[in-house]
């Protein structure tokens, strides 16, 4: 039977535990976990991700700030913002949405973040302490996988794990988690993308496959083996006439087509995604609880 891993259900019970945690540090200790965040343009996914992250920071009790700046906005007013919150002791989280605007310097932004409060992960500070082992903040979908691989028992030590896509955001940081000499990891990990010519080389080797690519249906049942797990952390719409909106969103995995060739899956929607967000509140709250060690 196929397991199907529901990220959805996870996440609830991560911020159901985050909602009680805060209480008590609130009471206790009399913190308040602050988030900050921004968004710049008007990209309709990032509109509707910072949404989604101030909805949930309010529902967990977070002091939670967003600004929104034109697509005009420069990097200096960016690099402003940035700033204040580092030297703001109410709060404990920055999250500057990515993309930006062509004009603004993603990384000299995400440098500027202070590595305490940058609980996207992104800074090199933080993906260096991943790397060596070092306690730090992970990035969020990363964090996510590893969470849903501990709660679903999935064993990762000697497997062959592959990850398609080298994105700093998904692929890098969970393949150098996965590979780690610790109880979750220790597999055996091949980072797949668009330099190779034949991608089902080794998908059809991989235990456990997680794809970040953003291409729907990239994987289909010739390309994997019997009983793998794969984690799909693709979104992407695609035009569906039988929905009111016209589109649907769907992973870079045919579910339909594999799911009952894989040991588990995770879905799309309902998978990895909600994961993300689940995570950013996590390390909001270990931010200000002071749990993350440097
Ligand atoms: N854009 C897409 N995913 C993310 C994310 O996890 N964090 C930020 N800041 N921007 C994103």
């Amino acid at each position: 039977m196929t397991k199907i891993i529901d990220g959805k259900a996870v996440s609830e019970q991560i911020k159901q535990e985050l909602a009680v945690k805060t209480e008590l540090l609130k009471s206790e200790k009399g913190i308040t976990p602050g988030l900050a965040l921004l968004l710049v343009g008007d990209n309709p996914a990032s509109k509707v991700y910072v949404g989604s992250k101030e909805r949930v920071s309010k529902e967990l009790g977070y002091h939670s700030l967003v600004v929104k700046l034109p697509d005009t906005a420069s990097e200096e007013e960016v690099l402003e913002y940035i700033k204040k919150w580092n030297n703001d002791p109410e709060i404990h989280g920055i999250l500057v949405q990515l993309p930006l605007p062509k004009h603004i310097d993603e990384n000299k932004v995400i440098m500027a973040i202070s590595p305490r409060k940058d609980v996207d992960g992104f800074h090199p500070e933080n993906f260096g302490r991943l790397v060596i082992g070092l306690p730090g903040f992970v990035s969020c979908t990363p964090a996510g996988i590893v969470e849903l691989i501990k709660r679903y028992d999935i064993d990762v030590k000697g497997k062959h794990v592959v990850v398609i896509g080298r994105s700093n955001i998904v692929g890098k940081p969970i393949a150098n988690l996965l590979y780690q000499k610790r109880d979750f990891a220790n597999g055996i990990v091949t980072i797949c993308h668009t330099g190779a010519k034949d991608i089902s080389k080794y998908t059809l080797d991989a235990d456990i496959l997680i794809t970040a690519i953003g291409v729907p249906n990239l994987i289909r049942k010739e390309n994997i083996k019997e009983g793998v797990v794969i984690i799909d952390v693709g979104i992407n719409s695609i035009p569906d006439s039988t929905k009111k909106s016209g589109q649907r969103l769907v992973g870079d995995v045919d579910f339909e087509g594999v799911k009952d060739m894989c040991s588990a899956i995770t879905p799309v929607p309902g998978g990895v995604g909600p994961m993300t967000i689940a995570m950013l509140m996590q390390n909001t709250y270990l931010s200000a609880s002071g749990e993350v060690g440097f």
